[in-house]
């Protein structure tokens, strides 16, 4: 006689036939997409979000997200395969459930929790026994333990037996056009190896290639090392333009050149700052916690260091070019070009635009900005609305500065009508090589 089936068995069934419904906490850049690619797999998906504007406009197919198409949207909402709420009750029926709340940090920068403790405590009172949950927010190691868990011993649920636990830190680039959550690999894990097997089981309907690890603590701290290591060699390449630049040499053309070499030489480019969510952001959460346990992290702080001063480094060289035309900063006009904090993104969310934008008025300039994404900006509690038309921006600039170089952007018409140009990104470098040569490049005023 067969043994008695338990909720492993059952959930499983649940997620490798796709009739269970799974709820997905938190539909911003992480959650949307997943809550998308999970009903395209087959699931029945409610969305939970707080912001009252985000749901309705999700439930009338209208998505905030750029990855995420209206079409589709609409298709998945009146196919009933996905409904978003504010209300956690809805997830009384679901299967499983994936928090992807912010994770912010404060002025201080200390990790904010708040929001994965809302949402831990808001889910714990409503998921079913038997159930899954798994945090995906960006966190420091120990989160899942320190607050997830507690929520449900609250309810008096025992973690893994009356309630599945996982990890699975995202990936997600926005944007990228190559790699998506499907075959982008998903590091996941669980609190025992049954909590293990149903996140796999989960995953599995969506993404190619799932990574188990083997604990919790791992796999969060694998994606703040993920970060790390790019906020890292950004700023050892930040930094490398500065020497560059003093040397008169073009550090673009060096990165290319180092870039031949077929082993033990990766590339990363320099730029106006760090932005976004995750780089600028992640590193002090396990900078704040390493500090707990006496631990230094000096890699962290320099980098952050070094980063953090770019934007004063892009408003030197607009003074310099400025200077070399007998102009001033102050009472300059200067022109923007891409405020997003990233290519073809809309994400302003910590952009060195803002930064720029913030010393260049303190100098006493005159700012406008041109982003086909983006069509505002608020900097200081002054609002910025983008130029649309490229080619009267440029002319009544004196000098324009690249900050996301999107591919919307007529580039050729930058360099025809540009007076003076500070590339942060090397657009035009990669335009025109020609115009990355130092005699060419100081004829033109880029910079
Ligand atoms: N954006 C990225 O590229 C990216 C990539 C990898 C990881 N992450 C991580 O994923 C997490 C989410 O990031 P994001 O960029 O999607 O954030 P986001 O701000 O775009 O979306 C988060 C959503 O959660 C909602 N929310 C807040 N508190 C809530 C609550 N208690 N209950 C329900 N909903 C709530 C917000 O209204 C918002 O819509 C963060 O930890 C982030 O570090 C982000």
């Amino acid at each position: 006689m067969a043994g008695k089936r338990g909720h492993k068995e059952d959930l499983l069934d649940k997620l490798n036939n796709r009739t269970g419904t799974i709820a997905v906490v938190g539909l911003g850049y992480v959650g949307l997409p997943l809550a998308c690619a999970l009903a395209e797999a087959g699931h029945r998906v409610i969305g939970i979000d707080t912001e009252a504007d985000k749901v309705e406009g999700i439930n009338a197919g209208r998505s905030h997200i750029d990855d995420v198409g209206s079409a589709q949207l609409e298709r998945l909402i009146e196919g009933k395969r996905l409904a978003a709420t504010q209300d956690y009750r809805a997830a009384a029926a679901a299967d499983a459930a994936i928090i992807a709340v912010p994770t912010p940090i404060d002025e201080y920068r200390v990790p904010d929790l708040s929001f994965v403790q809302a949402a831990s405590r808001s889910l714990s009172v409503v998921m079913p026994r038997g159930s899954l949950v798994v945090l995906e927010s960006t966190t420091y190691p120990g989160t899942t333990d320190e607050v997830l868990i507690p929520a449900f011993r609250d309810r008096g649920y025992m973690p893994g037996v009356d309630i599945f636990i996982g990890y699975s830190p995202e990936r997600i680039d926005p944007g990228n056009q190559t790699w998506n959550l499907q075959n982008t690999p998903k590091v996941v894990s669980g609190l025992t190896k049954s909590c293990l097997d149903v996140t796999i089981a989960l995953y599995s309907t969506t993404v190619d290639e799932v990574v188990p690890v083997s604990n919790i603590r791992t796999a969060e701290i694998t994606k703040l090392f993920e970060n790390i290591f790019r906020g890292v060699n950004i700023a050892l390449v930040n930094e490398f333009q500065v020497i560059c630049d003093a040397f008169g040499i073009d550090v673009w053309e060096v990165i290319q050149a180092c870039s031949t070499k077929p082993y033990g030489f990766t590339p990363f480019y320099p730029g106006p700052g760090l932005g976004g969510h995750c780089v600028p952001v992640d590193p002090f959460y396990l900078a704040w916690k390493a500090r707990q346990l006496d631990v230094n992290t000096e890699f962290i702080e320099l980098s952050g260091r070094i980063n953090a001063n770019m934007p004063n480094y892009v408003v030197s060289k607009v003074a310099r070019l400025l200077n070399g035309s007998h102009k001033s900063l102050n009472g300059a006009r200067v022109g923007m070009l891409g405020v997003a904090y990233k290519k073809n993104s809309s994400d302003v969310r910590e952009s060195p635009a803002i930064k720029i934008i913030e010393l260049l008025l303190d100098e006493g300039a005159t700012v406008t900005f041109h982003d086909p994404h983006v069509k505002s900006l608020t900097v200081s509690g002054q609002v910025f609305r983008s130029t649309a038309n490229l080619r009267n921006f440029l002319a009544s600039q004196d000098c324009a500065v690249v900050v996301a170089d999107h591919d919307s952007i007529d580039w050729t018409l930058v360099l025809q009508y540009a007076p003076m140009i500070v590339d942060s990104r090397n657009v035009l470098g990669r335009l025109n090589p020609v115009s990355t040569a130092s005699a060419h490049r100081a004829e033109r005023g880029i910079d």
